[in-house]
This record gives structure tokens, sequence and C-alpha cells, in this order.
């Protein structure tokens, strides 16, 4: 059966973007289709400047939006990635097959670490080495799909290049994984600033549509989005990317084409409405089911436990294998 390993970091809150680019699918078919695994990969969230006690009240809001957007724990495994050591002890083997300048190359390290050397932060080595730690995180369950973002192919690449590095230098491990991407909105865009990717970490939320926020605050972001000073609804990513976004976030709410619903609409607040509207409609339940989920905290727990028992004892063959393949001794 195919294995499906994805994440998502608590480094803030969950955004549309995360939604219609991850998360949605691993409901509506990952889930389904396959053997998956889910994870509030929460070391990733150690990596820039963190409040402790925000990354763990947003790990229980993850795992919970998690549940409340449709994850089934019967169908899948979910879990929090530090209660798994399995993922921390591979990185360490995965660090000794990564080379610094690979690392290095990363776009977001780059884009991270000037943001951050700008605002006077220091950058921490884990920013640095955190694409390997992602990478233990997909080596570590033999996962053959990596259902994600456009923002994560670069670092899914390096996965492939390790597991490839690794199986030479040592023998067979691990499986190469692939990316596979949602056929629209793999790239959701900032609505205030459409060359920019709508994320989570960013400081301004005018331009950010959150999971939980009020239907009233999602009508009003969709209405405000920065469009250009043209008339004709066209579908144009390069020249005309507010356009474009909002048309990508109609068409994954719609199961429908950005190109031909461009055809559709002949004014930009008529496509912003509909927009605002199947957004709302869309979160709806999500944030209905969450409310009720984080009433009972007792539940979320219980099952995070459970699927971390579950998800240790799928990686742990493989990272002992991993461990006496490169030659450490067996214990
Ligand atoms: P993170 O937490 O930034 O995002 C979680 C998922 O959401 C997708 N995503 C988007 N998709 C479309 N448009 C956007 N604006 C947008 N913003 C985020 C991301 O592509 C991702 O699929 N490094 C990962 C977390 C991670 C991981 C892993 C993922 C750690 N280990 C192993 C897969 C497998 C990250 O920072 O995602």
């Amino acid at each position: 059966m195919t294995r499906i390993f994805s994440g998502i970091k608590p480094t803030g809150h969950m955004t549309l973007g995360n939604y219609l680019g991850a998360l949605r699918r691993w409901v509506e078919t990952d889930q389904h289709r396959a053997d998956a695994l889910f994870s509030v990969v929460d070391l990733h969230a150690l990596t820039v400047e963190h409040d402790p006690a925000r990354v763990r009240r947003l790990s229980r809001q993850a795992a919970t939006l998690m549940l409340a957007a449709g994850l089934d724990p019967e169908r899948c495994t979910l879990f929090v990635q530090s209660h798994v050591d399995e993922h921390a002890r591979l990185s360490y083997l995965l660090e000794c097959t990564a080379a610094d300048g690979e690392l290095r190359r990363m776009i977001q390290y780059k884009e991270k670490s000037t943001r951050a050397q700008a605002a006077g932060e220091g950058v921490r080595l884990s920013l640095l080495t955190y694409p390997v730690l992602m990478a233990a995180d997909i080596l570590a369950y033999g996962t053959d799909e990596v259902p994600v973002g456009d923002d994560q192919t670069q670092h899914v690449e390096l996965t492939r290049d390790l597991a490839v590095r690794f199986n030479q230098r040592y023998g067979h491990t691990f499986t190469v994984p692939k990316a596979t991407r949602p056929p629209v909105a793999a790239r959701v865009m900032d609505l205030q600033d459409p060359d920019s990717k709508m994320g989570k970490s960013h400081e301004s939320g005018a331009g950010i549509v959150y999971l939980l926020d009020e239907a009233d605050l999602v009508r009003k972001k969709i209405m405000r989005a920065v469009t250009d000073s043209g008339r004709e609804v066209e579908y144009d990513p390069e020249g005309r990317p507010g356009l474009a976004n909002l048309l990508e976030i109609l068409a994954a709410c719609t199961e429908g084409n950005p190109v031909e619903l461009a055809g559709v609409y002949e004014s930009y607040g008529a496509l912003k409405r509909d927009t605002a509207d199947a957004v709302v409609e869309l979160l709806k339940p999500v944030r209905a089911r969450h409310a009720a989920l984080a009433a009972d905290a007792g539940y979320v727990d219980e099952v995070l436990r459970k699927g971390a028992d579950r998800a240790r004892g799928m990686a742990r063959p493989r990272v002992d294998a991993a461990y006496a393949a490169i030659g450490l001794l067996p214990r």
C-alpha cells in the first residue's frame, strides 16, 4: 500500500494556503487511498524566534484543526513529531549525508535568514539544517508520496537526493519519495501582496485568511484583496497575480478551473464576492467542528498519544536499520 507522510509546523495560525495546498487533500483523498501519516512538526517551529507557550498552544490547535478538517484517526495516523524520537535520531545520520552547500542553496533558508538578519535576530543553526530534519520525517516511514504545496518542492527534492545518496553509500535503506501537489492553489498568495506566498508567519494578517477567522473578517479580507487597475477578468498569474490568486482560490473551493472561471466574470467585484462566499462556505464546517473539539482536549490528547505510539512502531525498524547500515554498533 502507498505510504504517505506530510506535516504542518506550528509557527502561526493555520491559513487558507495550508488548507488548500495541503490539509484538504489529506482529508479528501490521501487518508482514503493510502497508509497515511500526518504530523504536527513541532521541532521545526523552534528554528526561528519562538515563545514556548505559544508553540505549545499552536501545536494543540493545529492537531485540533486537522481533526476538525476531517482527518480520521481510524484511517490515518495523526501525531506530534517531538513525541517520536526517531525523527531526531535519523536527522543526525542525514546531516552526515548532506553537504553544507546544498543546504545553503535552499530558497526558504535564504529568505528566512535574510529576514532574521534584517530584524536584528540571530540565525539559528537549525534553520540551516531544517530540511534535513524534514527529510528524516519523510524517510523514517518509507514514504512514497509527500502531499505538499509548491513551496516545499525543493525540500522534497533534497530528501530524494539524500535517500539516493544514503542508499548508494550504505546499501538500500530508504524509499525515494516524490512530492504531490494539488491541481490548483498549490501556492496561494497573500491577498495584500500577491507576489508573496500567503504564509502563517507573516506579521500583517490583512492579506492572510486564517482558518479560524470569523466569516465577516474572511469576507472583508477577500473584498479588499489587491488586484490591478485593469477591467477584464483574465487568468494571467505572471501579469496579474492578484486576480489570478482569486481565480485559483475560487477554483479550488468550487472544484473549477481558473481559466474557465475567468470567462464567467465581467467585474472584479463580482469575482471577489463569489470568492468570499465560497471560502466562507468551505471553512464554516471546519470552524464549527474545531469549536466542538477544542472543548474536549482529552480526546485530542488521546488521539495524539495513540498516533505517536503507532508512528514510533513504524519508524523504529527503519531508523535502526539506518544506524546499522552506516556503521554503528547495534545496541
Ligand atoms: P508549513 O507548515 O509551512 O505548511 C504546511 C503545508 O501547507 C502548504 N502551504 C501552502 N500551500 C499553498 N499555498 C500556500 N500559501 C501555502 N502555505 C503553506 C505547505 O506547502 C505544506 O504542504 N517544512 C514544512 C513542514 C514539514 C513537512 C515535513 C511537510 C516538516 N516536515 C515532511 C511534509 C513532509 C512546512 O514548513 O510546512
